[in-house]
């Protein structure tokens, strides 16, 4: 018997994988076909033993055969689909869910510039270094790209610190609305990612909104009136800003726009409480516009680059950063 045992084994194993095809198989035929060959005195307990050999085949492919018949399981489903409603594990449905407050908030923000007039467009989550820093003039080895603590690949690709990587790409691809005699006017909306020691304020990964115009006679009061008319309509309040001087490679010169904390938002009465530096800005370095080709004698241009973040927690007294992305229920209904 055991010169067979090889074969038997072998359509076992497919029978039990449910394989309905061995029981039409030449092996298991040529099984058969040996019960003829057999001397007399082995023939009935051979035969017997095929006999039985099918029906266990049968009987492997009917246990299969069960398993086939369960119902099927959807591997996304938080719980198995098949159980009744009332047994399910109380989860958040579609129906309960809401938009995230950081999209809500971003949407909001956009929705307020391109009122003003202003196009949008997303930065990339990838970039490289020559977006990062070299169109924006800061050439290899300036001191100031340590302040971006940069992600970077060792292939040299960049997840972008900032959303003025955009800045080149929107001059370079618009400059023909320059000759059209429109202006460029863009805001960037982006997620940003930098090297920071996690705290109530800092985040690695946040957002910005980035905004550009370039035009000819743009001069630093429009930058200002423009910044005061969105800080108004975003806080719905008309707050104080006062712009202090900054240093950015990118403009030239630079601010830096600090917006008065409405007083329940206050630690204590100092100066330093009073103020919050919301936005980064100035008038566009010429050599930034020389880079997209754009004559810096004829146009010039204001930018910005501010915070999602830190806007949405002023206006909506949210005292620390990593609720966002904490995934917390409790916190995500509160922006319903
Ligand atoms: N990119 C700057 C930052 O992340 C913010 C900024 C400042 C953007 C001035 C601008 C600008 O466009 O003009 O710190």
């Amino acid at each position: 018997m055991h010169q067979y045992e090889n074969v038997m084994n072998e359509l076992r194993g497919r029978a039990s994988e449910g394989d309905r095809s061995v029981m039409k198989s030449v092996e298991l035929k040529s099984l058969f076909e040996e019960i003829k060959l057999m001397p007399a005195d082995k023939k009935a307990a051979f035969g017997k033993a095929m006999n039985d050999f099918r029906q266990e085949l049968e009987s492997l492919l009917g246990e299969e055969k069960q398993e086939d018949n369960r119902p099927p399981i959807d591997v996304t489903a938080p719980w198995d689909v098949n159980t009744s409603y009332a047994s399910r594990p109380q989860v958040t449905t579609s129906l309960e869910g809401s938009i995230h407050p950081l999209t809500a908030e971003i949407d909001r923000i956009i929705d307020i510039f391109a009122r003003m007039g202003f196009y949008v467009l997303e930065s990339r989550q990838i970039d490289n270094d020559y977006n990062m820093f070299e169109v924006l003039n800061f050439p290899e080895g300036h001191p100031a790209r340590d302040d971006y603590d940069t992600f970077m690949t060792e292939e040299g690709l960049v997840a972008p610190a900032h959303t003025s990587t955009m800045q080149n790409r929107i001059l370079s691809q618009n400059k023909h609305l320059l000759d059209e005699g429109q202006p460029i006017a863009f805001v960037v909306p982006g997620r940003v990612f930098r090297n920071e020691d996690l705290d109530a304020t800092h985040e690695h990964t946040f957002h910005q909104v980035e905004g550009l115009y370039v035009s000819k006679g743009v001069h630093a009061g429009m930058l200002v009136a423009t910044l005061k008319t969105y800080i108004k309509e975003y806080f719905a309040e008309d707050l104080q800003v006062k712009l202090q001087p900054f240093y950015f490679p990118f403009t030239e010169p630079s601010f830096e726009m600090a917006v008065e904390r409405p007083e329940i938002l206050r630690r204590d009465d100092s100066e330093e409480q009073r103020w919050l530096e919301l936005v980064g800005c100035g008038m566009i370095n010429p050599n930034v516009l020389k880079m997209a080709g754009i004559d810096p004698n004829v146009y010039t241009g204001f930018a910005w680059g501010f915070g999602v973040e830190r806007m949405v927690m002023m206006r909506n007294s949210i005292e620390d950063i990593r609720h966002f992305n904490s995934g917390k229920l409790e916190f995500l209904r509160q922006f319903k």
